[in-house]
């Protein structure tokens, strides 16, 4: 389907045409002066020159054509040249007539499927999930589901931060602990024990206090650097350790992003690439790219365009260990080879810009990705509190998100169990769908670059641009509907007409409209937050419209059918904005 303004636009560009003009001159836009008409063409003022002609004569020639056009319920020639444009009812209503027949309510999709992986959530192992872990996890799964719903294939990663020193730590303060694990036993060559011998409250105690540890006790810090070069030299019982280590955390970690809605494809991580690691370092090598400075291996990647500083990229620090970045290049590699896919995007905080820069940099120059292969990241700001200083919990500490999400929940609780019908389980039921649109769509809705305030107040607020508002509207549409079928309406007997009833819905068919062009907006430049935009709006627009017009009551039958198929349109819409944020509406709330 055609967008809106592009067909607006073929009527204004034959009219130039049958005029004698260059149809080129006939686009259309939204009116910069509402107050005086929704759309306009200037196309004869820039018809002037190439004509030498008065623009009030171009544009009288045009619109004189446009006299019986369908599309106009009224065409105005304003000095010295504009059109001014009111779009008639037949054809805005006719428009989302189409949109409710076509697939994917009118969306352009692809005729050749792309591939995309996309890699987030990037938890590390043994270490609880706190409040800046939310971001990345909620705003990739929105950019997957996105993508995934414009009609392309992708795969999300969460790239588990599982290998190098933070894992030395943990096993190297284990054996200070349990010296007498038989993981420690150089000469067992048995079989390990299927149980852990730690919960994830113990990994998740003992990680912050190796770390700090480590950097006040040097001897310390040793054992985990040995721990480290043992687990990644193979050795038997510290890859068992590790392997319970990644266990226990993993499940812990998957019961926490179920709770968010929020699904990876693959649970590779840093170790998943530890054996290509010498591979890739010897074809730098070779390639040229990779030479020793000061001990270590790097690849240049400064650029003369350059206007900062960008440092070269460490492949192997002086001691032949590997690093972060030397994991990301692998996993590159690697995705190429397994999926080549055309585009990989990266959901980190926005402090890992530079840093990304650099791997993208060194990917292309060593040719680790092929040159139509795009490497995106996206930097997303700081989740802050009232105070407009990051989130923390009451006490100063770092929120875990567990405790964040379970709050959240219970607030929700409160509220919904109130003054409603509704079993104890389904307010439940009802409560944790409402309150993780309120994280979600707290998060979305905010342009990813930017930090924002997460303020729990207004986020579970049934008022504003909130997510429990957007559900409170798609409830209430449902059980519009629901009360029809009750009534013994027939929605496949609905069909959008071309009568518009009043100014609300009119609006209402407005704000439709502009369903494909945000959607495909939202998806080239991977953002979320248009999506919440339009659904604010449309919902807004919703709500005028219920308020000012009868719906069920209405006595022309017709109508009546028209509006119900409306409603319906407008459910599918907003279902689908939904589905591609991550969140869904219960039945009733
Ligand atoms: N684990 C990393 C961290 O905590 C984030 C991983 C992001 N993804 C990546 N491919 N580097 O900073």
């Amino acid at each position: 389907m055609e967008k809106y303004l592009i067909e607006l636009g073929n009527e204004l560009a034959a009219a130039f045409k049958e005029a004698g003009y260059d149809e080129n001159l006939g686009k259309v836009t939204v009116s910069n002066r509402p107050d005086l008409c929704e759309y306009q063409c200037n196309g004869a003022m820039a018809g002037a020159k190439l004509y030498k002609k008065a623009p009030i004569m171009i544009a009288n020639d045009v619109a004189a054509r446009l006299a019986d056009s369908k599309a106009f319920s009224k065409v105005e020639v304003v000095p010295p040249g504009f059109i001014n444009l009111n779009v008639s009812d037949t054809f805005l209503a006719g428009y989302v007539q189409r949109m409710s027949k076509s697939e994917k309510y009118g969306l352009t999709l692809p005729e050749v499927k792309k591939s995309y992986i996309i890699d987030y959530g990037g938890p590390n192992v043994a270490k609880p999930l706190h409040v800046g872990h939310l971001r990345s996890a909620v705003i990739g799964e929105s950019v997957k589901r996105i993508i995934k719903y414009m009609g392309h294939d992708v795969i999300g990663d969460i790239h588990l931060g599982d290998w190098g020193l933070q894992m030395g730590l943990v096993i190297a303060e284990l054996k200070v602990r349990q010296p007498e694990l038989i993981y420690f036993d150089d000469s067992y060559e048995g079989e390990y024990p299927s149980e852990a011998p730690f919960t994830v409250a113990d990994l998740e105690e003992i990680y912050p206090f190796a770390s700090a540890k480590s950097k006040q006790d040097p001897e310390f810090k040793d054992e985990a650097m040995a721990a480290t070069f043992k687990l990644q030299s193979g050795v038997r019982g510290y890859r068992a350790l590790w392997q319970q280590i990644c266990n226990v955390s993993v499940s812990d970690l998957k019961k926490n992003y179920d709770n968010l809605n929020v699904n990876f494809e693959l649970w590779n991580g840093e170790s998943t690439v530890h054996d290509v690691i010498p591979g890739m370092v010897e074809y730098m090598k070779e390639g040229g790219y990779a030479y020793i400075s000061d001990g270590a291996l790097v690849v240049d990647v400064k650029e003369e365009t350059d206007v900062k500083e960008v440092p070269p990229c460490m492949i192997l620090k002086s001691d032949g260990a590997s690093l972060y970045n030397t994991t990301d290049l692998a996993t590159i590699q690697e995705r190429m080879k397994e999926y080549n896919p055309d585009m990989i995007v990266y959901l980190t905080d926005k402090r890992q810009e530079l840093y990304f820069e650099q791997v993208f940099r060194c990917a292309r120059k060593t040719k680790l990705v092929n040159d139509n292969t795009k490497l995106v990241h996206i930097g997303f700001g700081t989740v802050n509190g009232k105070d407009g200083k990051p989130f923390k919990t009451r006490d100063g500490g770092v929120m875990r998100l567990e405790y964040l999400i379970r709050d959240i929940n219970d607030q929700m609780y409160e509220k919904i169990s109130t003054g409603r019908d509704m079993s104890e389980e389904e307010a439940k039921e009802v409560s944790k769908k409402v309150a993780l649109a309120a994280i979600k769509y707290g998060d979305l809705s905010n342009q990813a670059a930017k930090d924002y305030i997460f303020d729990v107040d207004r986020f579970t607020s049934f008022e504003g641009d909130t997510g429990p508002y957007i559900l409170y509207t798609v409830v209430r549409i449902k059980s519009i509907l629901n009360k029809f079928i009750e009534n013994g309406g027939k929605l496949e007997d609905c069909i959008i007409t071309d009568a518009i009833a009043n100014s609300y819905h009119k609006n209402l068919l407005m704000n439709l409209i502009s369903y494909n062009v945000t959607m495909e907006n939202a998806f080239e430049e991977l953002a979320p937050h248009k999506i919440c935009a339009f659904l604010y709006d449309l919902a807004n627009a919703f709500n005028s419209f219920y308020h000012e017009t009868k719906i069920l009551a209405e006595e022309d039958e017709e109508m009546k059918k028209n509006y119900i198929a409306v409603l319906k349109l407008t459910l599918g819409i907003a279902e689908d904005c939904m589905e591609c944020l991550g969140f869904d509406a219960p039945d009733k709330m």
